[in-house]
């Protein structure tokens, strides 16, 4: 939580030219991929056709939780529940910060009864969960950002969902409308990398939110389409290490450059649903100072 010690950074050189990235320690929610399969198709990315190897989804997934504790993180588990198969998916469940949240109402009915058991287990962990009256998808829309809240729409979240989000965490909104439906939620788009830095897709937004981000993030990076199409943004920061898939190489070797230490996991089966990193960590953010 709050006061614990910055993670030991990985002994890698300084980047010649770059800013010096300095990690701040999480705290993550995660939910194993028991029940997980593609047995409906909510996005572009599900096919119910293409079969899932569920043993290999739990390896990779415990590969992530695996990664976050070596960076010296802390990771929570939120027990599956059958017939949830999207579970797995927990940054869609709520958006923490400090002792406050916004719960989720999903768009879909196949994930609604998701959202209970995330508020139960906020509450029963401290949290105060406000039930939203609008659909919302927790961080799968809403990223904190220092002390703003990037919030998507378009696809998922209402436009109303963010002004609940405004009122019940205490944070300026941002809204940005997401206009390609392969980048459903702004997790699949744009990546929070620092308090003060993102990685996005310009293309996976209409012209207001592309003007918004640069006037935000005059030196964001932008990635390219290829690159966002293996979910490169869907990625996961500390400030320093930035876990993101394997596949995106490209997006490694740019965050490189700019000072962060990439960290690769592959999480293929999980893409078969449309998601990644990102979506497999729901933060328990600490509140902005
Ligand atoms: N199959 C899930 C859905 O379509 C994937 C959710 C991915 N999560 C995310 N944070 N983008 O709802």
């Amino acid at each position: 939580g709050v006061g614990t010690p910055p993670v030991v950074p990985a002994p890698r050189p300084a980047p010649i030219a770059g800013t010096v990235r300095v990690a701040r320690r999480r705290r993550y929610v995660m939910c194993r991929p028991e029940h997980f399969a593609v047995r409906y198709a909510i996005n572009p990315w599900m096919d119910v056709d293409v079969p899932v190897d569920r043993a290999l989804a739990l390896r990779q997934w415990e590969e992530l939780r695996r990664t976050y504790v070596s960076l010296g993180h802390e990771v929570l588990l939120l027990p599956p529940e059958p017939g949830l198969p999207d579970m797995v998916f927990a940054a869609n469940g709520a958006v923490v910060v400090g002792d406050r949240a916004l719960g989720a109402r999903f768009a879909h009915a196949e994930r609604a009864a998701e959202a209970g058991h995330h508020r139960a287990w906020l509450s029963a962990h401290g949290v105060a969960v406000e039930t939203p009256e609008h659909v919302g998808e927790g961080e799968g829309d809403l990223l904190v950002v220092g002390r703003t809240l990037l919030a998507g729409t378009g696809f998922r979240t209402a436009p109303a969902a963010h002004e609940e989000a405004a009122r019940t965490l205490g944070l300026p909104v941002v809204p940005l409308r997401l206009v390609d439906p392969r980048y459903y939620h702004l997790d699949t788009a744009l990546a929070v990398l620092g308090d003060d830095d993102v990685a996005y897709l310009p293309e996976a937004f209409d012209a207001e939110g592309v003007a918004t981000l640069r006037r935000l993030f005059p030196d964001a990076l932008e990635v390219a389409a290829d690159e966002a199409a293996l979910l490169a943004l869907n990625a996961v920061s500390d400030g320093r290490h930035v876990v993101l898939p394997a596949a995106a190489v490209r997006t490694a070797d740019a965050l490189a450059a700019r000072g962060y230490s990439p960290v690769p996991v592959d999480l293929s089966e999980l893409l078969k649903a449309g998601g990644s990193v990102k979506c497999c960590t729901l933060e328990l953010h600490a509140r902005p100072a």
